[in-house]
């Protein structure tokens, strides 16, 4: 990128930039905190979750603090659980290794539990203007367009191309406000797909796909593989005002999190009752509710969903925890894969 190029892109980063909650007092705890929390997750998704987290856990001796039913819940529904697990690891690690303060360069930062190539040069570069540039895939496509990169933007290759194209044009001193302001582009200007816009686009005469006229062809990406299927069974058993939760396991999938109980494959009716009975739960009466589908990164749960009445003198019997629906919509963490059962607790 040519050092003119990277003039135009500061002068309307000065002009166009977006207002974020993190930009205001961008310490290395705040910039940490955000760049962690806009792993997979959108801007504005971000925004409402980024200010409560901070006004519960304020700086890193709390976060190292804080038990993990306080962190989990806090990211309740923004999913990828184990951002939230690394970067309390993480803390943990800053309170023994570095007296509380992150540290301050991308190889060193890289050391720590959640933070790869990207978030480590964004905490370095927004937090400490260390000049290294911060590649996601917001840069990835802006550059593919820019210098007309034709290959897989998904290689690694791409990546080291990307990345020696900006490292050489950041300017001194401006390593943060560089790095932000093509994130900013990427947001606003130069959209995916087949959405660029580059009538207002600052470096539209330094753009080799804009010359070409392959801007919407352009970045080259793999044929995306498809999502696998999983069908499931989740069971709502209630009695009066608490329903049946249990925990997940520590690791895979949605690790720790609550969850109701349930079978990891469709149950007919008769199937759930045989299922019900066989796990030792005394069901009075069991009503259909309506199917339910969540889509993750690499599978979608298909949801066939039943609530199960148990008397109260046999809640005792129940081999799971009968949590008031109040907690476990205020206490636990329950991921938002359930939201469509969850809400069957508060009508
Ligand atoms: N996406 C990831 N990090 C960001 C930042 N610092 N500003 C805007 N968008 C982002």
């Amino acid at each position: 990128m040519s050092p003119e190029a990277a003039r135009l892109l500061l002068d309307w980063y000065a002009a166009n930039r977006r207002i974020l909650p993190w930009r205001e007092d961008p310490t290395p705890y705040h910039v940490w905190l955000s760049e962690i929390m806009l792993q997979q997750t959108r801007v504005e998704a971000v925004k409402n979750y980024y200010r409560r987290f901070l006004e519960t856990l304020p700086d890193i001796p709390a976060l190292a603090a804080a038990p993990e039913e306080v962190y989990l819940k806090l990211w309740e529904g923004l999913g990828y659980y184990s951002r939230v697990r690394n970067l309390h690891r993480a803390a943990e690690k800053v309170m023994a290794d570095y007296g509380g303060e992150l540290p301050h360069t991308a190889s060193a930062l890289k050391q720590l539990p959640g933070i790869g190539d990207y978030t480590a040069a964004a905490i370095a570069s927004i937090a400490y203007g260390e000049p290294v540039p911060a590649v996601d895939g917001n840069l990835l496509r802006v550059y593919a367009r820019l210098a007309l990169y034709r290959d897989n933007i998904k290689d690694r290759k791409a990546f080291l191309a990307a990345h020696s194209f900006y490292g050489d044009a950041i300017p001194a001193g401006e390593a943060g406000a560089f790095n932000q302001a093509l994130m900013d582009l990427g947001a606003m200007v130069c959209l995916p797909n087949a959405a660029p816009r580059c009538d207002v686009c600052p470096l539209r005469d330094h753009c080799g796909a804009h010359r070409e006229g392959a801007e919407r062809s352009l970045p080259v990406m793999p044929e995306k593989k498809e999502r696998r299927v999983v069908e499931r069974t989740v069971f709502l058993i209630r009695s009066g005002s608490r329903t049946a939760i249990q925990k997940r396991p520590d690791r895979g999938l949605l690790a720790g999190m609550y969850e109701f109980p349930g079978a990891e494959k469709k149950l007919s009716r008769e199937e759930a009752a045989a299922w019900l009975k066989k796990n030792g739960v005394p069901a009075l009466r069991i009503r259909e509710l309506p199917f339910a589908k969540h889509v993750f990164t690499h599978r979608e749960w298909h949801m066939t969903g039943y609530e199960v009445l148990v008397g109260s003198a046999d809640e005792d019997r129940v081999p799971y925890i009968m949590a008031e629906n109040s907690e476990i919509t205020e206490q636990y963490s329950v991921p938002s894969a359930f939201a469509a059962y969850m809400k069957e607790l508060t009508v």
